[in-house]
């Protein structure tokens, strides 16, 4: 007999349980907290699993218990909420997306993999892979943005850099891929809100980030706080068993949210703990979070002969198997001892801190006053958010602390010291308090250049902070207002967890900065950009939108049949507001100055098991070397149902010298042009496929090639 055999054989009900339950040691953060008595719990077995606690004592302490002290001495699973980073913090998720670049993904997350092991932990709750289209919902904050091809390779990056290739290893932890799934779509952005999406969507857009998680060996799944279609997710049999399970071959464990199995009864799906828990247990849910369901309904549940012991026995088994697979077994103890080690190398993590934090920042709008000038004498750095370390860090900061993080003002003062900086906040980020605006405006008068540092704090965005106007806080517009009136340079640096609505400040600003939260290096990497000391090279995830009104918007849309552009009065457009974004999906400006210059692309005319081959030559006309990043979207312009106008096939990157050009190849499957028909098999259908290769999804800067499909 193996271990979990003989282990399942020898476990009272309640033990079997408690390796169902997660339970917050120190304290809780989103949800009812039941962290009372965890280390009787533990001795019990009642608890399996311990979240939101670190450090290398500690966590040994709770392992400890666990071993020595529980009648089993069954390890624990100690779950964190590490989603950019441990200690050492990383650009927020959106952000990190805007580099377009998965081995940075990979790195940032085998970094945060190593720190969080290092103090005990063995499983996170990340990567969070819901596709986002909606700027009010704050959760956006945590998602890879709007596009399915970019979370699907971002999942792959995600789960390979936590776990590494060996789940073993003292410096792995368990990925959990989150929020099973839609929860991006959820009502009017309002967080945990119900979900209806077709079938299609689901399919085409919802799940294939999650098919990539589990592809890549993901261990855990987390479905989320929503609905789809009026079933909630903790109970979705559908999605959690014959989706994930069956055909997508998940073997690993499914964990619910934060007290999410409860809710089931305030969802009215579930009249009592017992039913709330057997319909969870019934879709799939292994391990209960917070809710105490498992615990205290299932023996109910169990005489009711609403579940089996069985079913039970599958999802103990589950959890042990997780435990196996952490080396957990072995050596408990693994994680959390080695300190001196992960010590020694503060440097390069903060030195990868910093180039991705300034590969993710993203120039919206330059008319040429950045880079800086060198010889500037009194810089005006205004803003809420200049001197703001705290803020820096982001939505689920994990362990970084404030007193890490570089500010933009102290990285302004490093890096220009001959410079006079006048400092002044002016205003909070969220109040009305106006005094200091007056002092501001002195310093702008005097001043070569204003740097105007606005933007949100970081619980604007993340979890429960959905906004109906996402826009500046407080009173920052009439401050950015009353600057722009001064008739001086203006560079706008907003720091922000989604796209904000910016009436008319992207206009008058002379540049634009979007630097999102960019983590412990976000001062020195903001001031990189600035000075030019880096080329910026960030693109937008996410559609930036000019108004609330036109929310939900993302580039991968159908083709209706009286499209905005055509000119006719009754088309698909808005009377008052453009139907274009401010910024489209991509954009993102660079101080060099990139052409594509060709495109070609063979075989003319392919088969479903062809390669095609797309290559754009692409020269850097600007002055300044540099990196440019092309998308390849494809169009099927005649189908059995409507295909979108662009759909994203690839990405690709190319650093160019002034006046230097190179080839950038897209190699593709043709098998990746199949899509899902009426019946919503996939199906691959002869006829034109047309390529578009460029820097964004605006379609004025798209070149094209056309491509012809033969049947098999
Ligand atoms: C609730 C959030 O929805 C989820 O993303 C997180 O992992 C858990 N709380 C645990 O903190």
């Amino acid at each position: 007999m193996g271990r979990i055999d003989r282990l399942l054989a020898e476990m009272t009900l309640e033990e079997k349980l408690g390796q169902l339950s997660m339970s917050a040691a120190e304290f809780a953060v989103t949800g009812p907290t039941s962290a009372q008595g965890i280390a009787e719990s533990i001795r019990a077995g009642r608890a399996g699993g311990l979240l939101n606690i670190w450090g290398g004592e500690r966590t040994r302490a709770m392992q400890r218990l666990a071993l020595e002290e529980s009648r089993l001495g069954i390890p624990l699973l100690i779950g964190f909420d590490v989603l950019h980073g441990h200690k050492t913090i990383f650009p927020i998720p959106l952000a990190e997306a805007a580099t377009f670049a998965p081995l940075l993904w990979e790195r940032t997350a085998r970094v945060a993999a190593e720190e969080a092991a290092c103090d005990g932990v063995n499983m996170t709750f990340a990567p969070m892979l819901d596709v986002a289209r909606d700027p009010r919902w704050g959760r956006i904050a945590e998602s890879p943005g709007e596009d399915p091809w970019v979370a699907a390779r971002f999942a792959e990056a995600k789960v390979r850099g936590f776990q590494s290739s060996d789940l073993a290893a003292v410096d792995a932890i368990a990925a959990t891929a989150k929020h099973f799934c839609a929860y991006g779509a959820v009502l009017a952005g309002r967080d945990y809100a119900p979900v209806d999406v077709s079938e299609r969507l689901l399919r085409e857009v919802y799940l294939p980030p999650f098919a990539a998680a589990v592809a890549a060996g993901c261990a855990a799944v987390m479905p989320g706080f929503n609905d789809v279609n009026g079933v909630p997710m903790t109970a979705h049999v559908d999605l959690l068993r014959d989706w994930l399970r069956q055909e997508s071959g998940f073997e690993g464990v499914v964990i619910s949210d934060y007290n999410a199995i409860a809710e089931l009864m305030t969802q009215g799906v579930a009249v009592d703990l017992a039913e709330a828990a057997s319909l969870a247990l019934t879709a799939g849910v292994d391990i209960d979070m917070m809710s105490g369901a498992y615990l205290c309904g299932l023996p109910a549940a169990l005489s009711r002969g609403l579940v089996g012991m069985d079913q039970i026995d599958l999802a103990v088994g589950r959890v042990l198997a997780l435990k196996e697979r952490l080396g957990l077994f072995e050596d408990p103890y693994r994680r959390g001892s080695q300190n001196a080690l992960v010590a020694s190398r503060r440097g390069l993590r903060r030195d990868l801190a910093r180039d991705v934090a300034r590969r993710a920042i993203v120039l919206l709008a330059n008319d040429g006053v950045l880079p800086l000038a060198r010889d500037l004498r009194k810089i005006a750095l205004i803003g809420p958010l200049a001197d703001a370390a705290a803020e820096m860090l982001g939505p689920w900061p994990g362990a970084g602390q404030a007193g890490d993080c570089v500010t933009i003002r102290q990285a302004l003062t490093e890096a220009l010291p001959e410079a006079e900086i006048l400092y002044e906040p002016a205003v909070g980020i969220d109040d009305r308090d106006a005094s200091g605006v007056a002092a501001a405006l002195r310093f702008c008068r005097d001043a070569d250049v204003v740097l105007l540092c606005l933007g949100e704090s970081a619980h604007m965005s993340g979890e429960a902070a959905s906004r109906a106007k996402p826009g500046l806080p407080g009173i920052q517009n009439d401050l950015a207002r009353a600057v722009l009136a001064l008739d001086r340079p203006v560079v706008a640096i907003i720091g922000s967890g989604r796209p904000l609505i910016l009436p008319d400040l992207v206009e008058k600003a002379q540049a634009t900065l979007a630097t999102w939260f960019l983590g412990s290096e976000a001062g020195h990497a903001i001031v990189d950009v600035l000075t030019g000391a880096f080329n910026p090279v960030g693109r937008l995830p996410v559609t930036w939108p000019h108004d609330v009104g036109q929310i939900p918007i993302n580039f991968s849309v159908r083709q209706t049949g009286r499209p905005a552009d055509s000119g006719a009065p009754y088309a698909s457009k808005y009377i008052d507001m453009p139907t274009e974004p401010l910024f489209p999906f991509g954009h993102g400006l660079s101080y060099s100055c990139f052409i594509v210059a060709s495109l070609h692309a063979e075989p003319e005319c392919f088969r479903p098991d062809d390669e095609i081959s797309i290559a754009a030559e692409v020269s850097n006309l600007g002055p300044f070397a540099g990196e440019e990043t092309l998308f390849l979207f494809v169009r099927d312009p005649i189908a059995s149902v409507a295909r979108p106008l662009l759909e994203l096939k690839g990405v690709a990157k190319i650093a160019l010298a002034p006046g230097e050009s190179g080839i950038l190849r897209f190699p593709l499957p043709a098998r990746s042009l199949c899509f899902l028909g009426a019946d919503l098999a996939p199906r691959f259908e002869p006829g034109e496929f047309r390529f578009f290769v460029g820097p964004s999804a605006d379609p004025a800067h798209l070149a094209c090639v056309t491509l012809r499909a033969l049947s098999d």
